[in-house]
């Protein structure tokens, strides 16, 4: 492990390579625990760069073992290498050379899966975000592109597939019990996008027949016995590559496109250049042990990494300050492409949820950054929800703005204009304000200010002149580093709802811009007049949330039952009863924590019941209505001095509440919505599934009795349903022998397919109560547990600490503690994992002060260690600052 350097990059240091790379030749002699790897790189001096200047080359506990310089030894004299760096002094001034590089690495060793690796016996490669340079030394940055060519040298025997990005130039024997594979990417790329594969796997095979009629070889390779767990993902495959050349004009580029799919690997999938190398939970996939949202899962993911050869690969980041450049724009590619296969606003509710859920506390917490850093420490520390998802947002936004048009103008422009280059956020913005004409500079700031900006709203009607004023008021919180804030340009949809349901002409309006349904809201404080409107208008606001911002509004119930009534934006229906929802739950909190009897307005359980039992309105939709904020959510509502023990209750009981009242509309629910026919993984046949589900849990509520689950464990015919059961039964009713034995014979049944036994573990870490401690702790010495797996890892020590309120906050602290040990335990081998759980405590500060404590503590103990890696002590520092 590299522990920390604390050297900290900034983005104002930018500045261009001196040595220009034009051709990568790489040859890998593999060996698990010895391969060699050769490096010819083809460099020239860059233009006006001053003779003196050396070739710095990075390096990530690499030892040279060889240099050559035009094929001939280069004296000692002439370079420095050390395991971060190869320095060479004296090169040309303008003429090409070649720099022939040696260096023995250890895949078998390499437990961060960063580099070269080896996974279950495969070889694999993971090189974003700074991988690469544990390979060989290297420009090891995303502005250095170049074209690859690739030869595999590995015994043949076990090495049955050698694989690397581009076409396949050939391959045979290559001497005795060795064989060699050569690929060629014509495609100039960074390092990042380097992958090399190579093992006995499997190959399921395809193809595809692009928008100019060229054929295109599609494999899925996959460890053997899993084949018949592919066909989902070819699919989604195929779906996607159709979707991008319909939707954004987009065809695919090289003779193949290859999916491998790994057991060990520390996100979900990457998308090198012509070769995706997956995290197996991602790719495999059928009706017995995979559930609807691992289907959704695959699909979204499958469409992510495919999408990344146009925004990502072909075009590039200049460095890692823009990761948003292809990540946000690339999850919002993978947004619609969802919303457009399934149901738009089921899937906008979807991502609305996580944004609050994951985005949103890591904008208002020690961890808040902007979209576009300026600053890091650690780069894997920034693949994060904020760059991600909130990057989604803001491209989703500038559609917002421009209109589809000109945002489809925009993106075709910036495909025209940037192909083949290595560009910046501004680059970009650009494109849009090119094509419309409009100057993007006070949105941009969506880049550069951290912090969920909160919009307070307050309306006002006049009868007599018809008069309807909305007054509207934008703070941006403080947060790391950024005290004070500049107002933003945020793009408010509206809807004003008039009595009888229909929304209102509200095109008659003075105080600021407006487009179509969209208020421009630019200043920190606007008035918006709207004349002609007749009656009394019901304000609809932030409708499809096309704005990442909280709303401060307090509208009465009957307001909001009118728009979850009445709107035409079913995204907004399911808001309104949100807002109508939140008050009666945090209520609920304060009340269970006083230890006062705990109610619910009966006209938030008639709204809650009325769309739930709407046979006009699809079963996912409704399914999303009865889901209720979370315990996360009811604790951000509440802002601090959080219980997360009285939360539960008081949610408990509000849902108890809800459920005795609609208890016949659920076992109508819970028949009608049984399948028809086998189980398929289309959107809609979820849909009826996911509403079955929250009738079951209702009835759990209003029965009070694990019977009905139980029998639902024993009827169901799909993982979906099995798993639904199995952990309504776990967490409703943990002491029931009903669910000890659906425990053990789920354990039996699936005892040999990890991803499912993955559930297993989840769905017992996140068992409510302080009890959860004591099985965490029993399940990581389960022989089924793996430390060195991350899926393992996530699934359990995971889980509990980012999905158990109750369990993992105990008041004695002892579930900080325990996972403070985990981190000490996992760090040394697999920095980025480590750091990524560490997260889970992100949002200690709204805590309760004797939790707060106890979690203050447990973060000092991980502080204190001496040999921290560079992700954990960015990490832990930043949470105690
Ligand atoms: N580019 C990948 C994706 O979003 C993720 C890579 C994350 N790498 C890392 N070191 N955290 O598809
Ligand atoms: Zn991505």
């Amino acid at each position: 492990m590299r522990t920390d350097t604390g050297q900290i990059v900034h983005l104002a240091d930018y500045r261009p390579t001196d040595f220009v790379l034009e051709r990568v030749d790489l040859t890998f002699e593999l060996d698990p625990t010895n391969t060699k790897v050769d490096a010819r790189l083809i460099f020239h001096r860059r233009e006006g760069v001053d003779l003196s200047a050396p070739l710095v080359l990075d390096g990530d506990e690499l030892a040279l073992s060889g240099l050559l310089f035009d094929q001939k030894d280069v004296p000692a004299s002439q370079y420095d290498a050390t395991p971060e760096s190869l320095i060479i002094r004296d090169l040309p001034a303008e003429a090409p050379f070649e720099i022939t590089i040696t260096t023995h690495i250890n895949p078998e060793a390499n437990t961060q899966l960063m580099g070269l690796y080896r996974t279950n016996g495969i070889y694999c490669t993971q090189c974003e975000a700074e991988g690469f340079r544990r390979i060989t030394y290297f420009p090891d940055r995303p502005d250095v592109l170049a074209p690859y060519t690739i030869t595999i040298i590995g015994d043949k025997a076990a090495n049955p597939v050698m694989l690397s990005n581009g076409n396949f130039l050939g391959g045979a024997g290559y001497d005795e019990g060795r064989a060699f594979a050569a690929w060629f990417d014509p495609h100039p790329k960074p390092s990042y996008l380097f992958a090399l594969v190579a093992g006995d796997l499997a190959v399921v095979e395809d193809t595809f027949v692009t928008m100019s009629e060229r054929e295109v070889t599609l494999k899925i390779y996959v460890e053997h016995g899993n084949e018949s767990r592919t066909a989902y993902a070819m699919d989604a495959l195929k779906r996607s590559m159709k979707w991008d050349e319909e939707r954004f004009g987009r065809e695919y580029d090289l003779d193949i496109f290859m999916i491998v799919a790994v057991s060990d690997f520390n996100m979900g999938a990457m998308e090198n250049k012509g070769l995706n190398v997956f995290n197996d939970k991602y790719v495999l996939a059928d009706p017995e042990t995979a559930t609807d949202q691992d289907y959704a899962n695959i699909e979204a993911i499958i469409a992510h990494e495919y999408f990344h050869n146009w925004t990502g690969n072909r075009i590039t980041c200049r460095d890692w300050f823009q990761l948003c450049l292809k990540e946000g724009l690339t999850v919002y590619r993978d947004h619609e492409f969802s919303a457009d296969q399934r149901s738009r606003p089921v899937k906008r509710i979807a991502e609305v949820r996580h944004l609050r859920s994951d985005q949103f506390p890591e904008d208002g917490g020690p961890l808040a950054h902007p979209v576009r850093p300026t600053t890091y420490r650690e780069i894997n520390n920034f693949y994060t929800t904020t760059v991600y998802q909130k990057g989604s947002e803001v491209t989703g936004m500038i559609a917002t703005l421009l209109g589809m048009d000109d945002f489809k103008a925009g993106m075709d422009l910036y495909f025209e204009r940037h192909d083949g280059q290595a560009v910046t956020v501004e680059d970009y913005v650009k494109c849009f304000e090119d094509v419309s004409g409009r100057d993007l500079a006070q949105f941009s700031l969506w880049y550069s200010q951290a912090g969920t900006p909160l919009v307070n709203v307050s309306t006002e009607y006049d009868q007599t002149s018809a008069t309807f004023k909305l007054s509207l008021e934008q703070m941006v919180p403080a947060t790391p580093g950024q005290p004070d804030k500049q107002p933003m340009h945020i793009p408010l949809s509206f809807a004003l709802i008039l009595d009888n349901g229909a929304i209102a002409d509200a095109t008659s309006v003075k105080g600021g811009e407006v487009t179509g349904d969209v208020l421009h809201l630019t200043d920190r404080r606007q008035t918006f007049t709207f004349t002609g409107i007749a009656s009394r208008p019901v304000l609809s606001l932030n409708r499809s949330f096309s704005a990442p911002v909280n709303i401060a509004f307090t509208q009465t119930p009957a307001d909001l039952a009118h728009i979850a009534r009445h709107d035409t934006d079913l995204f907004s229906r399911w808001q309104a009863l949100t807002d109508l929802a939140i008050p009666n739950l945090t209520k609920a909190a304060r009340d269970a924590r006083e230890g006062h009897e705990v109610t619910c307005d009966p006209a938030l359980i008639a709204a809650l019941l009325e769309a739930a039992g709407d046979d006009t309105l699809e079963p996912a939709f409704r399914a999303q209505v009865l889901a209720l904020p979370s315990e996360a959510d009811i604790g951000r509502e509440l802002g601090g001095n959080n219980d997360p023990e009285a939360i539960h209750t008081g949610r408990n009981a509000v849902l108890k509440l809800i459920a005795d009242a609609g208890e016949d509309l659920f076992k109508r629910l819970f028949s009608d919505m049984k399948a028809d026919s086998a189980y398929s993984p289309d959107a809609e046949s979820a849909g009826k599934r996911a509403l079955k589900a929250a009738a079951l849990t209702y009835l759990a509520y209003a029965e009070n009795s694990p019977q009905r689950a139980a029998e639902a464990f024993g009827a169901a015919d799909n993982m979906t349903e099995l798993s639904q059961a199995l952990t309504l039964l776990a967490h409703r009713f943990p002491e029931a022998s009903e669910t000890t034995g659906a425990l053990a014979s789920f354990l039996t049944r699936f005892d040999a397919n990890p991803l499912v036994i993955d559930k297993w573990f989840s769905l017992q870490a996140t068992m409510p109560g302080e009890d959860a401690l004591a099985r965490v702790k029993a399940l990581i010495d389960h022989p089924r547990y793996n430390a060195g797996n991350p899926n393992r890892v996530r699934a359990l020590v995971g889980m509990y600490a980012f999905s158990n309120p109750t369990g993992f906050n105990r008041r004695d602290g002892e579930g900080y503690r325990f996972l403070a040990g985990q981190i000490l335990e996992i760090d040394p081998k697999n920095p980025q994992l480590a750091a990524r759980i560490l997260t889970s405590m992100r949002s200690w500060r709204s805590l309760e002060p004797t939790r707060a404590d106890q979690a203050r503590d447990a973060l000092m103990t991980i502080e204190r260690s001496p040999s921290l890696s560079t992700d954990v002590r960015d990490i832990v520092e930043r949470m105690l600052k």
